[in-house]
């Protein structure tokens, strides 16, 4: 949600500046902007609504020349995206520019307090504001550190911020609380950002900031503190991916590259984690809370958007196997309806960014009230992958694309895992069966490839559909959370309503909808409920439904009931997910590229969520 790149060293900045952002644009693209220290020593800005790229192509480079700079990708939350409110902002002397990440809660109190004071306001955002309140504290201080120290104590709300004073021009003074931030260390220069997209081709080297601390960057390096001016000593980390896994290596979109990817990523999740001669799954990051996970009375499980439908997959997978009572909960709505939790219950936090406002707040809840608390999390070193007392990593690599694709099945192979680790000490599967679904894991990265191989098939399918106004999505047991994903996948990235149900629950109010412009995707695989899912594809069939039907290659019978079936492999329940999601990943895509949409920035969708 916003992202934010910074620069001092020796190099022109403007060039790192906008790349940084171009990678960053992920996180949000209704406007941006770039402000740069220039060799007079003075700051020049130049933001605009839109994309990085109309920045880019509209800026004049000749004015744009200097060794030290900000900039700004922005998802608007105070004002609208226009010009005036994209970042970066200043105060009303233009000593302090800033870029925010994040909300500024008491902006409305601070705003008024300093209008007493004969502030003027330009815009309608809570970053001017702080910007001003930062010019209100340099005015008492003389000193832009101390000014911003000041500011940041009297701000509620999250930031993450990156600053330059007129004043001081040889700084760059950042502060994080809620909104990530970290810097990469390089060869004389640091470039500060929200995510290390943008440092990565910069450098391997980054420090991480905590929430309540600040960094101050100079020419000859940097020193880190709290907002409360304690000294602060961090080692360094070293990153560990590479630079073509956010590059989208030929394929038209990160969306179709990611979907792609998943034969790699699965593996990723599960290697060196399974023994799958025993059917044994091992998690290092558990071993810590192991006997209270073996032992947990109940586990709730809770997240956001697509790592919901994650979830709920899980809960399937852990009453069903492990036989432990399961919840799963929108971490929104956990955070503030004071939920009953006790110090044996589990509570697993789900996402893929590990930035996620409200899934951090409820795992905050979850630890306040002596619960256990696990991360299954994707970016490393993220705030919820740090707070969280156990957790492991789904190792899908950065995920580009807003729509999230690879890391959904990667979520829902490490609940695998998960479940496999409980069951087997439990005794709650036999040792037979245990095997048999190591095997089915040790299967799927085939499988996968295979649908893969086959996405013009899916493709073919999608373009039939192109022009249709709504959808909805049908699918029993372990693959209702999949119709919801298929139905969220679709309506994110090609704004086509869609609907996903239980298929029983649809005699209950969507077959109310069904006519010959309603396509209804059935997710039908040969499980135990398959002759009660061609019930259901009969009713739809009776009212002149379009029916698209998920069904196994050998499953020949379909084809007297669906108009268009998108064949897939045959799996065991514990891994339907992960397979009968990647034809509706597909369809999603194809659909939406096929109407010229930009599938990896759909409108007023953000990466990582990181306000409320
Ligand atoms: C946003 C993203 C979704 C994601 C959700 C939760 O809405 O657009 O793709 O599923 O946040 O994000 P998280 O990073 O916590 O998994």
């Amino acid at each position: 949600m916003c992202g934010i790149v910074g620069y001092i060293g020796k190099k022109n900045s403007l060039p790192i500046l906008i790349d940084g952002l171009k990678r960053l644009e992920y996180r949000g693209y209704d406007s941006a902007g770039v402000s740069i220290i220039n060799d007079n020593n003075e700051i020049v800005s130049f933001k605009r609504a839109g994309k990085v790229l109309d920045l880019d192509n509209s800026i004049d480079k000749d004015k744009f020349e200097g060794t030290i700079g900000i900039g700004h990708t922005r998802w608007a939350t105070h004002g609208v995206p226009n010009d005036i409110n994209a970042h970066p902002h200043c105060d009303m002397e233009y000593l302090f520019t800033l870029v925010h990440n994040g909300i500024i809660e008491n902006y409305k109190h601070i705003k008024e307090k300093l209008k007493e004071e004969n502030y003027i306001f330009h815009t309608d955002t809570d970053t001017e504001v702080l910007a001003n309140l930062i010019n209100y504290h340099f005015k008492k201080t003389n000193d832009f550190e101390k000014a911003v120290r000041l500011a940041l104590v009297e701000v509620e709300g999250t930031y993450g911020i990156a600053c330059l004073c007129v004043k001081e021009p040889d700084k760059i003074i950042v502060a994080r609380k809620g909104s990530p931030l970290m810097l990469g260390i390089g060869n004389e220069e640091t470039i500060v950002s929200s995510d290390a997209s943008a440092i990565i081709n910069h450098t391997k080297n980054v420090i991480y900031l905590n929430d309540g601390e600040m960094a101050v960057l100079g020419r000859n390096g940097f020193h880190l503190k709290t907002v409360e001016d304690e000294d602060i000593f961090r080692d360094v980390e070293v990153l560990d991916f590479l630079l073509d896994e956010i590059e989208k290596g030929g394929y038209d979109h990160f969306m179709l590259k990611e979907i792609c990817e998943q034969p790699d990523t699965i593996q990723n999740t599960y290697r060196g984690r399974i023994n799958f001669d025993t059917g044994v799954a091992k998690l290092g990051g558990l071993e810590n809370i192991a006997d209270k996970l073996f032992n947990a009375k109940r586990i709730i499980i809770t997240a956001c958007g697509t790592a919901w439908h994650a979830a709920l997959v899980g809960e399937y997978m852990i009453e069903h196997y492990c036989r432990i009572p399961t919840e799963v909960e929108y971490a929104s709505e956990f955070r503030y309806r004071r939920p009953i939790l006790n110090s044996d219950d589990v509570v697993i936090l789900i996402s893929q960014s590990g930035e996620t406002a409200d899934t951090l707040a409820a795992l905050r809840e979850a630890k306040k009230a002596g619960a256990t608390t696990l991360g299954i999390v994707n970016v490393i070193g993220s705030t919820i992958a740090r707070e969280v007392e156990a957790g492991t990593y789904i190792h899908a690599g950065p995920e580009i694309g807003v729509a999230s694709t690879k890391a959904f099945t990667c979520q829902i192979m490490s609940l695998a895992l998960i479940t496999l680790m409980i069951a087997a000490e439990k005794g709650t599967i036999s040792k037979r069966k245990l095997i048999d679904l190591a095997g089915d894991i040790k299967a799927l990265p085939e499988k996968i490839k295979h649908m893969v191989n086959r996405k013009e098939e899916y493709k073919k399918v999608a373009e039939a559909f192109v022009d249709c106004r709504n959808f909805l999505y049908l699918g029993r047991g372990f693959n209702f959370p999949v119709a919801l994903e298929g139905a969220l996948k679709l309506k994110e990235i090609s704004y086509i309503h869609a609907e996903g149900y239980p298929a029983a629950e649809m005699k209950h109010g969507p077959i109310a909808l069904i006519d010959n412009d309603m396509p209804v995707v059935f997710i039908a695989p040969l499980d135990r409920t398959y002759d009660k899912i061609i019930s259901n594809i009969e009713e739809v069939k009776a009212r002149r439904g379009r029916i698209i039907a998920i069904a196994n290659d050998d499953d020949k019978n379909i084809t007297d009931y669906a108009d268009h079936v998108l064949r897939v492999p045959h799996t065991k329940a514990l891994l339907a997910g992960i397979i009968n999601v990647i034809p509706l990943q597909f369809l999603a895509y194809y659909i939406a590229a096929a109407r010229g949409l930009d599938v990896d920035k759909p409108r007023n969708l953000a990466k990582s969520v990181t306000v409320e």
